[in-house]
């Protein structure tokens, strides 16, 4: 964004919202005791993926809505004076560098979701973390890589061009999947090959009645103004309210971006995406 004086101004967003309440009904048995995002793709769970993925974006609070049955994510985040004990001076005493370095560096705020009443809800749930300034949202159960810059990262270089506008990630699915995502209709900007003005979007549309294959997935930047659109979104059929619905609302002022972003994203929540990301994973690594 240009300044009144012409020049550049950054706008730096400090925070990340981590919506971590849900059930992770799909991997139960797994998920009984354990939180979803606390599965690993090989020894790393998914919760830190997105923490690292958020600090390479410059963020540096990691707000998390979360539940009682999720002590896990918070203990994930705190120093373990035993462990680091047994470990020190041997072979292993590097294992947990990354994330003690996330918690000495980034400061974690949580505040619990009581029902499970939606995404939608979800967020507006963490607003008493967020305030009144645009803020990051990672689904952590999407597991995004990138061969340069992180996704997240991307996103907040195009919220730069677009200070008054959410922006949702996207990425092309087969039509017969569909029905599993938020779906957007729009135009690409002009000049730009993977940046779309939505004005248009529906939650989990069937086949026929989708406006396209483009699915938003678990990244977003969102401007405060989402909190009072939230506040007036009604549940849905299954008594859920639903963020995309809130962002149907700010689209039709032209204040929605979709971006297709670079780089792979891996559907965690599903067992078979939860594969895949092992697999590709493990294929880079051993
Ligand atoms: P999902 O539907 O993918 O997660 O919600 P889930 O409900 O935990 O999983 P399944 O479908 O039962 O297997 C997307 C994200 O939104 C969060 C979830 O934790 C997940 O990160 N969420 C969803 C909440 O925090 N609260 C909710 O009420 C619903």
């Amino acid at each position: 964004m240009k300044s009144m004086f012409g020049l550049e101004t950054f706008i730096k967003i400090n925070k990340c919202l981590f919506p971590v309440a849900g059930y992770g009904t799909r991997f139960l048995p797994a998920t009984k005791a354990i939180p979803k995002e606390m599965l690993p793709i090989l020894t790393k769970p998914l919760i830190q993926y997105g923490v690292e993925e958020a600090m390479s974006a410059g963020m540096t609070t990691m707000a998390m809505v979360t539940s009682k049955y999720k002590q896990a994510i918070k203990n994930h985040f705190e120093p373990h004076s035993d462990i680091e004990a047994s470990i020190k001076d041997t072979a292993k005493e590097s294992l947990l560098d990354e994330v003690n370095h996330a918690s000495s560096v980034c400061n974690f705020t949580y505040i619990e979701q009581d029902k499970m009443l939606g995404l939608g809800h979800a967020i507006y749930t963490g607003k008493p973390l967020i305030g009144n300034e645009p803020f990051a949202v990672i689904l952590p159960d999407d597991l995004c890589t990138s061969v340069s810059e992180s996704v997240l990262k991307q996103m907040t270089k195009l919220y730069q061009q677009h200070p008054n506008c959410c922006i949702v990630a996207i990425e092309e699915v087969p039509m017969t999947e569909v029905d599993k995502y938020g779906v957007i209709d729009g135009e690409l900007l002009e000049g730009s090959s993977n940046a779309y003005r939505v004005n248009s979007m529906v939650e989990k549309p069937s086949p026929e009645n989708a406006p396209t294959n483009l699915a938003i997935i678990g990244r977003y930047i969102l401007t405060p103004e989402i909190f009072d659109v939230l506040e007036k979104t009604p549940a849905d059929k299954n008594g859920e309210i639903q963020i995309t619905d809130a962002l149907m609302i700010l689209s039709k002022q032209g204040k929605v971006i979709a971006y297709k972003f670079d780089g792979e994203r891996f559907d965690c929540g599903s067992v078979k995406g939860f594969v895949a990301a092992t697999n590709a994973f493990a294929k880079k690594l051993l």
